[in-house]
This record gives C-alpha cells, structure tokens and sequence, in this order.
C-alpha cells in the first residue's frame, strides 16, 4: 500500500480522536504484513498520566486482533510533520523493529523514515 493511502486512512481516523483537553487531534493506520489497516487515535483522560496516544492505540488494535507482523505506520496531526513521542517510538520499536513510518501534515504532505532510525539504539531486554 502506498504511503498517501496509508496517510488518507489516518487521516479519516484523525476525526475520532478524543482530545478535549489539548485539542490536538491526531490519527495513526498501522499496516499489517498481511495487507490489513488497522487504526488508532489519541485518547485523552481528565487525569493527564491516562491519555493513550494516536499510535499506540492502532498497534494495541492489531495486537488485540491477532497481528504480529507490521510493515508501515502513517501519523497525522497539524503539526508538519507529524512525529511519535519518545514513549510510542519505544513500544513500536519492541513489536516491530523494522517499521516504516510515514509522517503526515494536515495538508497531506509527509516525510518517510523508519522506527530505527528515529529511535537508534532502543531499549530491549
Ligand atoms: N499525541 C499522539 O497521539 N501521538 C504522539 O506521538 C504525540 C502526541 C497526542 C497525545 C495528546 O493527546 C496530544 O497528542 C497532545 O500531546
């Protein structure tokens, strides 16, 4: 799947995101090995510490749905470009070290790279 069909599907999930209290929506599609879209959106909680973001959520659906094997991971929010925090680059790095991930504008524009190499040497046991 290319990077823009991938962008578009979070960029339709972009419009489910829970975020009252910074009013920064933000919309994740995890692309499966196996062809399949999973995405997420960030959730946020009154009680800061309980807010979920975007790209966790759409890796914890594919999990929770049997997926083990990823391939691309497409980010949107306002920001140009949109970039995982330090927290979802080492969880997505621990499931799949070899990710790609495409970093989506509002506007539709992105940036390609990888989960290596936004976060060289990770952490792992
Ligand atoms: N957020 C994400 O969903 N993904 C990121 O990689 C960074 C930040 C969310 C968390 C919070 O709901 C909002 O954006 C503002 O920080």
């Amino acid at each position: 799947m290319d990077n823009k069909t991938l962008l578009k599907q979070a960029m339709e999930a972009r419009k489910h995101a829970h975020c009252p209290y910074s009013r920064f929506p933000v919309g994740a599609a995890l692309l499966c090995a196996d062809g399949t879209v999973y995405t997420g959106v960030n959730v946020e909680n009154a009680v800061n510490s309980l807010s979920i973001c975007a790209e966790r959520v759409a890796l914890f659906n594919a999990i929770s749905a049997g997926k083990h094997d990823f391939v691309k991971l497409a980010v949107v929010c306002k920001a140009a470009y949109c970039r995982p925090c330090g927290a979802c680059r080492q969880v997505l790095h621990e499931h799949a070290p070899d990710l790609k991930i495409v970093m989506g504008s509002s506007q539709g524009t992105y940036k390609s790279t990888t989960i290596s190499n936004l976060l060289p040497e990770a952490f792992s046991l």
